[in-house]
């Protein structure tokens, strides 16, 4: 694709590198003469490439005829700039995977390094960063270090080519039932990756089918290890998602169960080929005992018995198991109001902890739910003092608009993240149990379900690329903010005319909060269509088997989940936060539904009362889409006219779509309560 050509659709993403107009940044950054490298690891070579290919797009010449140079390489790696540049207290500060990068005032020489490679890799990312957001590199004084050590991305990819929950076109990593051959957009998105800080991948769906099973035969294991070769070169470390049954399915044995001896000789012999064809494997990512998935429960054994047993198989390598907690009864009665899908994971895994071998890592979802709009913050998420875990997310839109609507995450994640858990009283944010600190644990961090596939922006929706990045960004530093990401993305991918940003940024930073306006009221989720999951359909899961009810009848609406009265879900939470939650008129108006079954006419702390509540946000959530269209609008003309295009159609389909959801909604619970808008506007 011509450079212009990739302009147009948004292929380049947030490495489009946007060509800087003469005057005095040009100057500033033009002085360079070259790059100054001395080693020939591959991962400081992708340094170095695209280094080289950001500075020469963005100055539309190759570096040259300058007095200074920019060097890089890792600390004592042989650049003797390096090595003069830094003192033995930045060297110390810089940790593993962490950069320093210094302006030499007296040559002007910009030098990056670093103790590891990857380092080397994220110190330049840092610096194009810098540069095509227009920041002065006059007098660079910088170390940054990875504040989570997992940064990981999953994707939910077939070998059909299919994606679970995608919604931007078919897989890049496979097609009909082969690994891919022509790896060139894999390793762009390895670009991607890396650049937005990201060092792990699962390739392949938690969902293990039948044929990828077999990924872990030799029939598949030199194309994976192809893979994992692209991703190698970009300082990201390659997982499988493994069937917890394959003993069964690909091994000839009778059974699973983790403490038969035969089984476990099994997996320790796969893990040997594994790392034979791939040395640095990252580990399993395991969906066990969830939505019909084979796991331990079958042979009366516990998810300790089952992930202990794959981590010893993977421990002589280094490799880990990522253990997923992601397990409930999907078969509820929905007659059965005692069973509360939103305990499940607290009660299947709080009484494990401490039986973890020390290379198992729970993966546990952001809320107790399923990546809904709102939900609650996981009671598990620290619970577990002696285990390590780290927390999942939901980068793909599954259930926030499908990237047809438009939804910037960051600032959801960013609450879940300074969420106080009081853990270990105050001080104990989640954000502080995934980096490990709180706990002190050996393994933690981020992980999340990926949005992109072939289509040729990545993401469908091109503002969707934001939460792609923006995860990474908030992986590395969970201290960003919201705006600061957004303002990063807009600038890198569409350029840094002031109007376009100011704009771009409202639009984004309002989008969650719209996206909930017209949707599930007040925390209580789901009323989705069943399946997809796209659309509007109050009681799409109110009579199903998945444990997703709101309850609603013609008196009131909501969950008792108090201890006193109902789950006693809200009993899971320590100090304040079972306070809060456990009495209704504490419980925040945006959760009230998820933790309180009330009376329509329940009087909210916004002083509204719940029906009015759902009718105002509705017609206001409509209004505010509509006002997304004519926002973009006023920005033709400042940016590609087909990325333009494109966006003003999805957000012209957002704006409709959210009426069918106004009037949905609005009408069910004009019918179910008979309570006439206080404001008398169309009801159907
Ligand atoms: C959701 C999603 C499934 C997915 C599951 C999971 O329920 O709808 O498609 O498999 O999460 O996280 O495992």
């Amino acid at each position: 694709m011509s450079d212009t050509a990739a302009q147009q659709t948004g292929y380049q993403a947030w490495l489009e590198y946007h060509r800087i107009t003469p005057g005095e940044l040009v100057e500033q950054y033009a002085v360079y003469s070259g790059i100054v490298c001395t080693e020939k690891d591959e991962v400081i070579q992708s340094a170095v490439l695209e280094l080289s290919r950001g500075i020469s797009k963005m100055l539309g010449k190759e570096i040259g005829e300058g007095r200074a140079v920019i060097a890089l390489g890792t600390f004592g790696g042989g650049n003797e700039l390096v090595d003069r540049a830094f003192g033995e207290e930045t060297r110390s500060a810089v940790v593993h995977e962490g950069f320093a990068i210094t302006t030499d005032q007296a040559s002007g020489n910009i030098v990056v390094g670093a103790s590891s490679a990857s380092g080397v890799l994220y110190g330049v990312f840092h610096l194009l960063r810098l540069f095509s957001t227009h920041q002065s590199v006059k007098a660079l004084d910088v170390i940054e270090n990875p504040v989570n050590m997992l940064r990981m991305i999953n994707q939910w990819d077939n070998i059909d080519g299919s994606i679970e929950r995608g919604y931007a076109g078919k897989s890049i990593f496979f097609e009909n039932n082969r690994i891919t051959e022509d790896l060139t957009r894999v390793r762009d998105y390895a670009r991607l990756l890396a650049s937005s800080g990201l060092n792990a991948i699962s390739i392949n769906n938690v969902n293990v089918h039948q044929w990828e099973t077999k990924f872990l035969t030799e029939e598949y294991l030199p194309d994976v290890a192809r893979v994992a070769g692209v991703f190698r070169s970009y300082g990201i470390k390659l997982f499988l998602s493994v069937n917890y049954a394959s003993p069964l399915e690909i091994g000839g044995l009778s059974t699973a169960d983790p403490l038969d001896p035969a089984v476990r000789e099994w997996w320790r012999v796969k893990a040997a080929e594994v790392y034979a064809a791939i040395p640095d494997f990252g580990g399993f990512l395991v969906k066990a005992d969830s939505e019909n998935r084979p796991g331990p429960f079958t042979y009366d054994r516990d998810h300790a018995d089952g992930s202990n047993m794959l981590a010893e198989a993977l421990k002589p390598y280094g490799g880990i198991v990522i253990w997923r907690c992601f397990v409930y009864n999907c078969k509820q009665d929905w007659r059965d109001r005692a069973t509360d899908r939103a305990r499940a994971a607290y009660d299947h895994f709080k009484p494990l902890d401490g039986r973890f071998m020390d290379n198992v890592i729970l993966q546990v979802k952001n809320g107790p739910m399923d990546f809904q709009v709102r939900e609650p913050v996981s009671p598990l998420i620290g619970a577990m003092e002696t285990t390590n875990q780290m927390i999942e997310f939901q980068i793909t839109q599954e259930y926030t608009g499908q990237q047809r609507h438009l939804c910037y995450l960051v600032p959801q994640w960013k609450e879940v993240l300074d969420f106080e858990t009081y853990a270990k009283g105050e001080g104990s944010s989640i954000k502080r149990i995934v980096d490990g600190s709180l706990h002190g644990n050996r393994l933690s961090g981020f992980a999340a379900v990926s949005n992109i596939g072939n289509d040729v922006n990545w993401t469908g929706h091109l503002l969707a690329q934001a939460n792609l990045y923006g995860y990474g960004r908030l992986a590395w530093n969970p201290e960003l903010s919201a705006e600061e990401i957004a303002e990063e993305w807009i600038r890198m991918t569409l350029g840094g005319d002031e109007k376009l940003v100011s704009v771009v940024l409202s639009m984004l930073m309002h989008s969650w909060s719209i996206y909930e306006a017209y949707t599930s009221p007040l925390g209580v989720g789901w009323m989705v269509n069943p399946d997809h999951h796209y659309g509007p359909n109050v009681d799409g899961y109110e009579y199903s088997k998945w444990g997703t009810y709101h309850f609603a009848d013609c008196h009131g609406i909501g969950v008792d989940r108090t201890k006193a009265t109902g789950t006693g879900y809200a009993a899971q939470y320590k100090g304040n936060n079972y306070d809060t939650y456990e009495s209704v008129e504490n419980c925040p108006d945006e959760l009230l539904l998820f933790f309180h079954h009330v009376p329509y006419t329940h009087v909210l702390h916004s002083g509204q009362t719940v029906i009015q509540h759902i009718y105002n946000t509705h017609f206001e959530g409509v209004e505010r889409a509509e006002q997304l269209t004519a926002k973009w609008a006023s920005l033709e003309g400042s940016m590609g006219e087909l990325v333009h295009m494109h966006v003003a159609d999805r957000l012209a389909e957002q704006a409709a779509h959210a009426k069918e959801w106004r009037d949905m909604i609005n009408t069910y619970f004009f019918r179910k309560s008979g309570i006439e808008d206080a404001m008398g506007r169309k009801i159907y």
